[in-house]
Formats: C-alpha cells, sequence, structure tokens
C-alpha cells in the first residue's frame, strides 16, 4: 500500500522512520512539507505540492501537520477522493472530528487518529471497540506530556518551571506554542475528543472550563504532598441527571488512586465503565516515535481493512447537556483563605485545607476573602 506523509516534524518523521526500518508492506511515495531538509535520506520523495498527494497512487495519507488549516482541508480533500486518512492532529479532530467522520462515512473510507490522544497508549480503539458494552460512567486521564513533565521536575527536582519546559521542547514534547500545553488547551481537545467517543456527542474546546497549570505554587505542591499529587486532570463524567461534567484543570490526585505516581512525559486514562469498572491505560504520551506507533497501527488498520470502513461515529454537540462546573459538588484544596470548621475535612496546616464535598458557587461565596489557590480534588 502506499502512503503519503503530510508534515515531516517530530511525528511525521517517526512515522517515516518507522515504515522504513520495519516490513509492514507499507512504500512512503510521498512527505509534503514546506521546509527543506537538505542531505535527509527521503529526499526523492519530498514534494511541497498537495496535489501530487491528492491526485498520485497513494492509498492512505497521514495527516501529522498540525493545527487546523490547511490541515483540514488537505484532510477533506483526501477523503472526498476516496483515500483513507490517519491523523495525530488533536486539535483537527476536537474542532472538525464531526465533519470529518461524516465525510469519511459518506466517502466509504476510514479517518483514524489513534494518536491523538495518549500519543503512544491505545485508547482511542479500546474505547470504541473494546469497552462498547458498557456505558460509560467516566473518563478521567492526564492528557498531556509536556505538563505532567513540568510538574513532575518542579515536585521532584524543585526545577524552575521554564527549564522543565525547556527540556519538554528539546525532548519533542512540547506544541509548537507551548501555551497550549501550559494553559492547558492541548488537554482540552484531548479530553473533548474522549467525551465524543464515550458519550456519543461531539463537544467543542470552547465550552469546556479549561485551567492550565501557569498558577501553581510550589507551596501547593508541598501542602498537599502528604495526601497526594497535583495534576493536570481531564475529566468527563456522565452525572446523575444525565449532564457532562466536563473540564480541565490542576486536580490533587490522592495517594491511593493510580493516576497520582503517573510522572515524567507519562500519560494516563482511566476509564469506567458499568460493566468493567475502571479500566486504566499507561504509557507515553508524546515524543515521536511513541505518537509514530500509534499512527502506523492505524495506517496498518486501514490497509488490512481498506474495502470496509471502521464504526467510528459520533453526533452533534448539545450543548445544553454540559453541566455548570461550578455547581458540582467536589471536594477542594483552599490555601490562603478561612472557613467555617464544619465545612473543612482535612487541615493541611494553618494556611491550608481540604473542604467536605460543596460547589464551587457555595465555596466561594462561604470563604473569608479570596483564596490564594483553590484547586479541585479528582472525582476519581
Ligand atoms: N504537546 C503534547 C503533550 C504532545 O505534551 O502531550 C502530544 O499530544
Amino acid at each position: 500500500m502506499n502512503v503519503a506523509v503530510m508534515g515531516y516534524g517530530t511525528v511525521g518523521s517517526g512515522v517515516v522512520e518507522i515504515i522504513n526500518r520495519k516490513d509492514l508492506g507499507l512504500t512512503v511515495k510521498y512527505i509534503l512539507d514546506l521546509r527543506d531538509f537538505p542531505g535527509d535520506v527521503n529526499a526523492s520523495k519530498f514534494t511541497k505540492d498537495f496535489n501530487d498527494i491528492l491526485t498520485g497512487d497513494v492509498d492512505i495519507v497521514v495527516e501529522t501537520m498540525g493545527g487546523q488549516h490547511p490541515a483540514f482541508e488537505f484532510v477533506s480533500q483526501c477523503l472526498a477522493a476516496g483515500k483513507h486518512v490517519v491523523t495525530s492532529n488533536k486539535e483537527l479532530v476536537a474542532e472538525k472530528g464531526l465533519e470529518l467522520i461524516t465525510l469519511a462515512k459518506e466517502n466509504n473510507v476510514n479517518f483514524m487518529f489513534e494518536a491523538a490522544v495518549g500519543g503512544g497508549i491505545p485508547v482511542i480503539r479500546p474505547l470504541t471497540f473494546c469497552l462498547r458494552a458498557n456505558n460509560i460512567r467516566s473518563v478521567n486521564g492526564i492528557l498531556n506530556g509536556t505538563t505532567n513533565f513540568i510538574l513532575t521536575k518542579m515536585i521532584k527536582e524543585n526545577m524552575s518551571f521554564e527549564d522543565a519546559l525547556k527540556i519538554a521542547q528539546d525532548n519533542g514534547y512540547a506544541e509548537k506554542d507551548p501555551t497550549a500545553d501550559v494553559e492547558g488547551h492541548d488537554a482540552c481537545r484531548k479530553i473533548c475528543i474522549l467525551a465524543a467517543l464515550a458519550f456519543g456527542n461531539h463537544v467543542y474546546p470552547k465550552n469546556v472550563h479549561c485551567e492550565g497549570i501557569t498558577k501553581i505554587a510550589l507551596e501547593d505542591v508541598a501542602n498537599v504532598s502528604g495526601i497526594g499529587a497535583i495534576k493536570l486532570i481531564g475529566t468527563a463524567e456522565k452525572l446523575p441527571d444525565g449532564k457532562l461534567y466536563i473540564l480541565v484543570s490542576p486536580a490533587v490526585v490522592l495517594s491511593d488512586r493510580q493516576l497520582s505516581a503517573v510522572s515524567d512525559v507519562f500519560n494516563a486514562v482511566m476509564i469506567d465503565g458499568d460493566a468493567t469498572d475502571e479500566v486504566l491505560f499507561y504509557g507515553k504520551g508524546a515524543g515521536s516515535l511513541p505518537t509514530a506507533s500509534a499512527v502506523v497501527a492505524d495506517v496498518l488498520d486501514c490497509a488490512e481493512h481498506s474495502e470496509r470502513r471502521r464504526p467510528v461515529f459520533w453526533g452533534p454537540e448539545k450543548p445544553e447537556l454540559i453541566a455548570d462546573y461550578r455547581e458540582v459538588e467536589n471536594k477542594f484544596y483552599v490555601r490562603g483563605a478561612a472557613l467555617d470548621e464544619n465545612l473543612i475535612d482535612t487541615k493541611l496546616n494553618d494556611d491550608a485545607y481540604i473542604t467536605k464535598p460543596i460547589t464551587e458557587n457555595a465555596l466561594r461565596e462561604k470563604l473569608d476573602g479570596e483564596p490564594a489557590s483553590l484547586i479541585r480534588v479528582a472525582r476519581l
């Protein structure tokens, strides 16, 4: 089968490397990139013209360009031309996934995106196929390698935020604009994709509360160290009233929960199904070869099922089903504002404590002033 790779960055170059190093019955026919790569062993395959791929002898197109444009236009044209498409681009899937899976269905081709969530961790396929007998109750995950790497370095090595981010960038973990990592947007795109697969409706990132890790103080990390660890957690949970509690924010993960031990660039996704109970997926969430591994597996799936469409589908967004996260009861870590003793679950020290379950709106009304820090305790 002939493959074209659009975007020769961290992931795209890893895809070409894996296809070249292992006899998988795949041939890289074209590599599309506007940049020059003098001396690259794949020199004969480079093109700057998308039409070579669209009209050429290519069965499966890999999109590893990132961003929405021109990725969306290129992917749409490939699907409409009857080519299978595999992408690692979480922004594309979170923003345009519904349109693209619809287009793929209309053209009886596959649009696959295992690498878009959790890098090298198999989670999209297990959620879509292996767990389909369940009503999914919740999905919780550490979904961004860069922020988990930074938090780990801050906690274990007292390294500054900037130094840790620089290492993450040098290792190819971070997004081109690392704001997407540290402000939680990347994790938000991923929880939206998981929510669509788990609960059946598209969720657009703009409708999801999203907080990053930039306001976390070393003091907070130290305050909770006796009971757990602060992690950037993406949560999507079906509430008893049928609404979806979905958000991305730092959260205190208690020590007896497995996600509290997930460090460095590792990601983990905990899926709670009504038949299975909790199932945990763990592995490297970023980096060239781990992510390329997931892409190439999708390419092989397309190659082996080229006449058959994989049944990945969800419906349009229902924004009225998204709960107001501030009205959902939760425990909170608070520093720097007093609260009625009756509402406190655990005192950590003179300045910090964990509340009993309460909504964020009610808590803010009852606090004596603006807290220096207010972090939810993860619901898992
Ligand atoms: N920047 C992302 C991360 C890459 O750090 O997890 C993988 O999506």
